[in-house]
């Protein structure tokens, strides 16, 4: 008799302050490899966020909503005990460039050894948003630059509530 395979729960952790179609990317690519998974926001207030956990939670409910295998929720302490306590055996990450590989090789590593059990999985990221990241998108906004494309339409329409657009009038 044929046993059913054991469901796998993936933990994608991140600051998403905001998401970005970078991150959106990984999410949906990740949705296809794991049965379950959930994007987990850090709840880090040293970090001095634009948006609040909740509003992250509800901009990042709003751009998952087609996928009914991913949740979102977020956490503080350790992420490998964030992840034991959800069922979680995967952490995933995205790789932009070979300068996120160092910081990301220490964290996997520290989690492994703080939970040999749970596994850290890397993603490439995809060609097309490799040079985007959530702090770059804040300050091309607000110093008047153009976001479309590099956020969900959603999060820009938040974006533009929340900082005032600079509008260069040339050098002077
Ligand atoms: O998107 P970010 O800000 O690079 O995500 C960093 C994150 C949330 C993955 C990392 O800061 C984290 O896991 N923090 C939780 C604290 C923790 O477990 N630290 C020890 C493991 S290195």
């Amino acid at each position: 008799m044929s046993q059913k395979p054991p469901s796998v729960i993936a933990i994608y952790p991140g600051s998403f302050d905001p998401i970005t179609n970078g991150h959106l990317d990984l999410i949906q690519r990740g949705s296809g490899m794991f049965d379950k998974l959930i994007v987990s926001i850090l709840r880090n207030e040293n970090k001095e966020p634009l948006f609040s956990v909740e509003e992250r939670t509800e901009m990042l409910r709003e751009v998952v909503a087609g996928f009914p295998n991913v949740e979102v929720d977020s956490f503080d302490g350790l992420l490998v005990d964030h992840a034991a306590a959800h069922g979680a055996t995967v952490l995933l990450r995205g790789i932009r460039a070979i300068s996120d590989y160092e910081y990301e090789l220490q964290m996997a590593l520290m989690n492994r050894r703080l939970r040999p059990g749970i596994e850290t999985i890397f993603m490439m990221a995809n060609e097309t948003y490799s040079f985007i990241s959530s702090r770059l998108v804040k300050e091309v906004y607000g110093l008047g630059g153009n976001i479309s494309g590099l956020v969900p339409p959603s999060v820009e329409k938040r974006m533009q509530r929340r900082i005032p657009k600079i509008q260069f009038k040339g050098a002077s």
